[in-house]
């Protein structure tokens, strides 16, 4: 008779919570997590690495908001490279959330060389960071069109593995002296592996290797890749800028760019010692004589590539106009007719 109350007691509890958690999970998650200052998130799905994550909500949220994901450095934290990086104060200006994926290994590099992790899917730290952004999508009716992913050092390799495992996830990304997707492979399948002969710029290959390399992250996968923008330094000593041709190589080869004639080479550009050069609307390299490792992130450059600000000189504005209303670094939205306003 006991027993028989106290489960009943438990069934009718249960009941209960579970009829009100459909509606109520969302808002009291969302509610929990304060707006304009770091937070850790303990749950966001399924966590096969125990990667830890970080969020940035801004005050100035957007209603539909775009997503950054920011990942660090060998050493460094989600509180370390939030400080380290410019986004959580382009969160308030363009109302964007970023996301700050932790390592849970010690030295905190991140595994780009298991398996697991370079396979869609295959429950390394990949995976985990691509639940992060499906469980933020969700929580907070982000525009899926408007979702990015960056690093530097081995979270730019990090960057590259996210793009060539999760194509459908991000729209752009942009990669700061990192490696290409695959090079840190481990021919022993360790987790965290360092990879020497790679580092050092030994891995040569062709166009064609290195894009079986990244497609073969999501056997069959045909839709949308990321544009993706790479930058390294001429002086790198950690990550040799062999890998900055690799890594170039192995996205001209992933749109079917013809690598060795790029459609422009642009000198000193965006500034001096920098020269971009671009295979195509989806891919552009940006290599910068004497900066060794690693090159710091241009937080303007990045809302251009992303698409949150229009170049200099862009169209920002028109009946029509779909593409972003807001100008980069200092210049104004300016109308000009009914269907035509540029930065000026
Ligand atoms: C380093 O990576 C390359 C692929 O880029 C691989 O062939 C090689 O076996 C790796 N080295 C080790 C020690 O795992
Ligand atoms: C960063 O990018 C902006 C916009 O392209 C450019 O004006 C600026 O010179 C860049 N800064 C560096 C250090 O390259």
């Amino acid at each position: 008779m006991k027993g028989l109350s106290c489960s009943f007691l438990i069934t009718f509890l249960l009941s209960l919570t579970l009829s009100s958690a459909g509606t109520l999970a969302r808002d009291v998650s969302k509610r929990a997590i304060p707006a304009g200052s770091l937070q850790r998130v303990n749950s966001f799905g399924s966590n096969p690495s125990g990667t830890q994550m970080y969020i940035y909500v801004p005050k100035n949220l957007a209603s539909k908001p775009g997503i950054i994901v920011a990942i660090h450095y060998c050493t460094g934290t989600a509180e370390a490279y939030y400080s380290f990086t410019p986004y959580a104060q382009q969160a308030e200006q363009y109302g964007f959330i970023v996301i700050y994926p932790q390592s849970p290994y010690s030295g905190t590099c991140w595994d780009v060389s298991s398996e697991a992790t370079l396979i869609h899917n295959g429950g390394g730290d990949s995976n985990s960071i691509a639940n992060m952004v499906t469980w933020t999508i969700g929580q907070y009716n982000a525009d899926t069109s408007k979702v990015f992913v960056t690093g530097t050092s081995s979270g730019a390799m990090m960057t590259n593995v996210m793009a060539a495992t999760y194509p459908e996830l991000f729209a752009a990304g942009t990669v700061y002296s990192g490696v290409g997707a695959g090079c840190f492979y481990s021919s022993s399948n360790q987790v965290d592996a360092w990879n020497s002969s790679c580092a050092q710029g030994h891995i040569i290959s062709t166009p064609a290797v290195w894009a079986g390399i990244a497609k073969n992250m999501y056997p069959g996968y045909s839709g949308s890749r990321p544009r993706m923008q790479i930058y390294h330094g001429s002086a790198d000593t950690a990550l040799y800028p062999q890998n900055y041709y690799e890594t170039c190589k192995q996205w001209a080869g992933v749109f079917g760019y013809n690598y060795d004639s790029p459609v422009s080479m642009l000198p000193s550009t965006p500034s001096p010692n920098y020269q971009t050069t671009n295979w195509g609307p989806n891919l552009q390299g940006i290599y910068v004589t004497g900066v060794g490792h690693t090159v710091p992130v241009n937080g303007t450059q990045d809302m251009e590539w992303f698409g949150f600000t229009a170049a200099l000189w862009g169209q920002c504005g028109g009946k029509g106009w779909t593409g972003p209303t807001v100008c980069a670094g200092g210049y104004t939205c300016t109308f000009g007719n009914e269907w035509y306003s540029q930065c000026l």
